[in-house]
């Protein structure tokens, strides 16, 4: 890997493509809903276009695309503690010789993004963890009958339209859902997105925001 990490670089590398492919071929014999190139370029779409509306700068916002892009690289080898395993990966990628600060502030981002007992260790890992944990697109979803989807698929598979927006001004980051509540209830998306949610609030504050959650409209939180 040359010296220069850049988004492009990593979106194009060998390893990092075989490795998001080979998970979602994995994924899809279990109908887990999708790791691979979709859920990884929705991260890093939306982790930097909240740095980018709150003004970072335009290398912060690079290297929260490449931490959220790569964030999940580890399924290829286990579920189990893959934030750990995306990490070493990362690092392998990147290159003993390439080492600095900023392949450091990726790999502790991807390290962090599931362990909800601690705050995200940097902006960069708070940038990941939100365009991760607001990835409840429907379309994550393969089996297409929803009603016989245990209740955490039945929840995503019922979020219709999913959308973040960031307010500069009041420093506020909203997440925006559409439910279908034929297909599950208001009340079933904060039993089984709870944790999630909170996460995302603390996340938030990590980059001095408060996190709004609206659902069909209303507000939440
Ligand atoms: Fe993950
Ligand atoms: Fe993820």
């Amino acid at each position: 890997m040359n010296k220069m990490l850049t988004f492009e670089t990593i979106r194009n590398n060998y390893e990092v493509q075989v490795y998001l492919e080979f998970t979602d071929k994995a994924f899809i014999l279990v109908d887990y809903k999708d790791h691979g190139k979709g859920h990884a370029l929705y991260a890093a779409n939306i982790a930097g276009k909240i740095l980018k509306c709150l003004e970072y700068s335009k290398r912060e916002q690079e290297l929260a695309k490449i931490a959220a892009f790569v964030h999940d690289i580890g399924n290829v080898i286990s579920k189990y503690e893959h934030d750990q395993s995306s990490a070493k990966i990362f690092l392998d990628i990147a290159g003993e010789s390439n080492y600095n600060e900023e392949v450091f502030v990726i790999a502790s981002a991807i390290g962090c993004h599931e362990d909800k007992s601690i705050d995200p260790v940097s902006s960069i890992a708070a940038a990941l963890i939100l365009g991760d944990k607001t990835d409840v697109r429907r379309e994550r979803i393969r089996t297409k009958n929803f009603h016989y989807l245990d209740k955490h698929f039945r929840v995503a598979a019922a979020c219709q339209n999913v959308n973040i927006l960031v307010n500069r001004r009041k420093m506020n980051i909203g997440l925006h859902i559409e439910i279908d509540t034929t297909i599950c209830s208001v009340m079933d998306y904060f039993e089984i997105f709870m944790s999630r949610t909170n996460y995302c609030r603390r996340a938030s504050n990590i980059l001095n925001c408060n996190f709004e959650l609206y659902i069909n409209k209303d507000k939440f939180l």
